[in-house]
Formats: C-alpha cells, sequence, structure tokens
C-alpha cells in the first residue's frame, strides 16, 4: 500500500469519488457470475487479457479498439477449439496499480520509491514524480469511465460482428508465416458461412454481431477501491463499481490481509492468483473466507507457476480445491512465472514458454481429472516488442525497437492471436483424446 503524505488531499478524493457513480452495475456482475459457473463446469472458457498496466500517457481510442480487436479475435478462435461460449474478461478500465517487489527503486545512487502504477504516482524517476499522489486516483476513474464507454459501444454497435473479427484472422494467417493456421481459420471460416446460409446472421441471431464484454484488474489500491463500493439495492449487499471482476494479487493474498478482508465483503467474481509460495493450507483458508457458501462462479484461481514449476505446484492445490469440493474455475496466467532479463537488459517473456506452462496446466488438469478453464494473459493491440519469440521471431535484439510497457512485457498482436490458435489446437487434440478414451 502506499504512503500517501497528504492525507487531506486524499480524505477529499476519497471523499468526491464516493459520490460518483460506479462504473459498474449489479446486474452485469451477476451475469459475469453466471458465466463463470458455466466455466467451472467446463461449459464456458475463461479468456482474461490487457495491458500489465494501463497508463495515463498511452491513452488513446486506437489502442482501446486494437487490444479490444484481438481479444475478440482470440475469442472466436478459442470458442472454435474449445467448443464452448468464451467468456470474455479485459484487463481494461481500471488496470492501474501495480505491486511491487522491491519498494525502493535505485539509480546512480538516487534511491526513490518505486513506481506503483499511474493511480498512484508516475514512471519518471524524480522525487516529485515517484511521490504517491491522490489526484491521480481521479484521473484513473476518469479514464477508466471513457475507456467502458467505448467498450461498452463497441461491444454492442456492429464492431463486434463476428463476420468482420474474423476477416481480421484470414487476413493474420494470410502471411506465409502464419501458414501453420490457415487451416483452422479456414474452417471457421466455413463455419461461418453455413450459418449465414441457414439464415443465422446479424438479424437474426444478436449473438452474432454483439458480445458480453467484462473489466477486471488487480484490486491493490484499497483507498480506490473502497470509495467506489455501493449498495446493491437488489441484494442488498455491497458491490465493488470499480470494475466486474477483481484480483488478488500473489503478493497481496495473506488469509488474514486486508485485500483478501476487502473482497470478502463484496459480490463480485473475485479472483486468487496462486503462485509457487502458496500453500494448500493457506488456499483452503482464502476459500473458506471469500466464499464461505461455496457459490459457483465467485471464484477463479488464476495459476502463474512458470514453465518449470506448473508441473508439481499445481497438482497439490487441485488436489486439495478437488478433495474439499471447492467450486471454483481454474485459468492459468502464463506470464508471470516465466519473466526473464534478456542479454540486451530488458524484462521479457519468452512466447514459448509461455506456451508451455498453458500445455503444462492442461496436462496438470488431465491427469486430475478436472476443469483446465481459460487463459490469463498480458497482451496489446499494438505492433510492440516486448515479448520474444513467436511467428514474428522477436529477439533479444528486437526489444529495444518498440518496448512500451509501463510494467511488464506484453504479447504484441501477432504473438497473442499465434498463442489462442495454440490453445485451440491443444484444447482439441485433449478432447480427441478423451472420446477416443471413452470409445474404446
Ligand atoms: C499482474 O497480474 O500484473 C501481477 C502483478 O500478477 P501477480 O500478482 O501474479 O504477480
Ligand atoms: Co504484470
Amino acid at each position: 500500500m502506499p504512503e500517501y503524505t497528504d492525507i487531506q488531499t486524499l480524505e477529499t478524493v476519497e471523499a468526491q469519488i464516493a459520490k460518483f457513480p460506479p462504473l459498474v452495475f449489479a446486474g452485469e456482475v451477476r451475469t459475469l457470475k453466471q458465466q463463470l459457473a458455466a466455466a467451472s463446469l467446463g461449459e464456458a472458457f475463461v479468456l482474461q487479457g490487457g495491458d500489465c498496466a494501463e497508463s495515463f500517457e498511452s491513452f488513446s481510442a486506437d489502442r482501446i479498439r486494437d487490444t479490444f480487436r484481438v481479444l475478440l479475435q482470440m475469442a472466436m478462435v478459442l470458442t472454435y477449439g474449445a467448443k464452448v461460449p468464451v467468456v470474455k474478461l479485459g484487463r481494461l478500465a481500471g488496470q492501474f496499480a501495480k505491486p511491487r517487489s522491491e519498494p525502493i527503486e535505485k539509480r546512480e545512487g538516487l534511491s526513490l520509491p518505486s513506481y506503483r502504477g499511474d493511480i498512484i504516482n508516475d514512471l519518471r524517476f524524480t522525487p516529485a514524480a515517484r511521490n504517491p499522489d491522490p489526484l491521480r486516483m481521479l484521473q484513473a476513474y476518469t479514464q477508466s469511465a471513457a475507456t467502458l464507454n467505448l467498450l461498452r459501444a463497441f461491444s454492442t454497435g456492429g464492431f463486434a460482428d463476428m463476420t468482420r473479427v474474423h476477416a481480421w484472422t484470414l487476413e493474420f494467417t494470410d502471411s506465409d508465416r502464419a501458414e501453420r493456421y490457415r487451416e483452422l481459420a479456414t474452417r471457421i471460416q466455413d463455419t461461418i458461412d453455413f450459418m449465414l446460409a441457414v439464415g443465422i446472421n446479424a438479424d437474426t441471431a444478436h449473438e452474432i454481431s454483439k458480445v458480453d464484454f467484462f473489466t477486471s484488474h488487480e484490486s491493490l489500491l484499497l483507498e480506490y477501491e473502497e470509495a467506489l463500493t455501493r449498495i446493491d439495492s437488489t441484494s442488498n449487499c455491497w458491490l465493488a463499481g470499480s470494475g466486474h471482476m477483481l484480483w488478488i494479487g500473489d503478493r497481496t493474498r495473506q488469509p488474514d490481509g486486508a485485500h483478501i478482508e476487502f473482497a470478502r465483503g463484496v459480490i463480485n467474481p473475485i479472483g486468487v492468483k496462486c503462485g509457487p509460495s502458496l500453500n494448500a493450507e493457506d488456499l483452503k483458508l482464502i476459500l473458506h473466507r471469500l466464499n464461505p457458501h461455496n457459490e459457483a462462479g465467485r471464484i477463479t484461481l488464476i495459476a502463474r507457476f512458470g514453465a518449470d514449476q506448473i508441473g508439481h505446484r499445481l497438482p497439490p492445490l487441485v488436489q486439495m480445491v478437488k478433495q474439499e469440493g471447492f467450486r471454483v474455475v481454474w485459468i492459468c496466467d502464463p506470464m508471470h512465472g516465466n519473466t526473464i532479463k534478456s542479454s540486451t537488459g530488458f524484462k521479457t517473456r519468452s512466447f514459448e514458454r509461455v506456451l508451455k506452462e498453458v500445455q503444462g496446466f492442461f496436462a496438470v488438469h488431465a491427469s486430475e481429472n478436472t476443469i483446465p478453464a481459460g487463459v490469463h494473459i498480458e497482451m496489446t493491440g499494438d505492433n510492440v516488442t516486448e515479448c520474444i519469440g513467436g511467428i514474428q521471431a522477436v529477439t533479444d535484439e528486437d526489444l529495444h525497437s518498440r518496448y512500451h510497457t509501463a510494467c511488464d512485457p506484453r504479447l504484441n498482436a501477432s504473438q497473442s492471436l499465434e498463442l489462442a490458435f495454440l490453445v485451440a489446437e491443444e484444447i482439441s487434440s485433449r478432447r480427441g483424446e478423451k472420446i477416443k478414451r471413452v470409445v474404446s
């Protein structure tokens, strides 16, 4: 938690935000919970993605549009692979606060508070910029409201039309490098053509042209989160009004900590990051605290162990959850356990390791006979060079050319879509194996 020094301004800002309209509404949150409950049973698949940290400086309509477009493309490919609806969750419209392992950053003899996300302080390395400023919460709220307004328009105003979305994907598979994904893309196109031929189109079925899209972010800055809670008049319970789903980060998930305590009191779906230091006993405590009535769709467990650790760290947690009968959605964040420093000095992740962790996640669930229900990735619609590998073969030497992230390295548009194709293939081949086993 940041140490604000200007307490008077902090209190004024909190009082102001407490009067602002909530960004999301209880009915939407209930719809998301139902969709996540379906995912917990394998009847839906979750795609959660977006920036590591949204920033004030790179805020633009085009960027939001491009990220949203890639998420829709990925969702279509995954729907085809998983053969179930895809729950679409952005790391958007509120993903501003960042947990840091080191409270202090040192550069050339100067020590300053670490950058904690634009809602708290400024990335520039000066004492004034790094001082936590409560007024930044107002800008985060405004940017979130504007982002959500655009996302709502894109979701229902024709932009999300399946035929358009897939046309962009076909364009991607036109390139020689993406040749291996062309066959799957063509099969999706055939399915669309078939639907249109039998009369299922935007006029007859709203699913063709509209999508449900939800927002999510790490519930880290409790001053902001608390100021945005509202009573839901239908249930008389507290709703976090800052985003549809909130998650608790790997650094702040102490069972008796403030972040669990806050999340316990709101009705939103809650994500919990599960990293290498989480043991089954603590997870059990967390689940009892956050979801005493074992409501389906309330809890999403986001595994982020790293490609080398997922195979031995995830099984004990999955086994405990299964034995205790906890209803959860298991999804895989293959980003945060695979961060490395490149030979050229950049924080990066390799596409290959990201894919390897996802495959490890599917393998664990196959052997435990549980449900791998989704993926969580840091991505952008921009053509950045922050992660290495993929068909574009970004190398250590390329990283400097378009390295724009305010925090962790993101998959670019091409790497994101490629990952969706590979996850779709993984799901299809595992389904094929299962059918074979049942038949024989
Ligand atoms: C994040 O999702 O950006 C993050 C900080 O993750 P974790 O808490 O898993 O490290
Ligand atoms: Co991150």
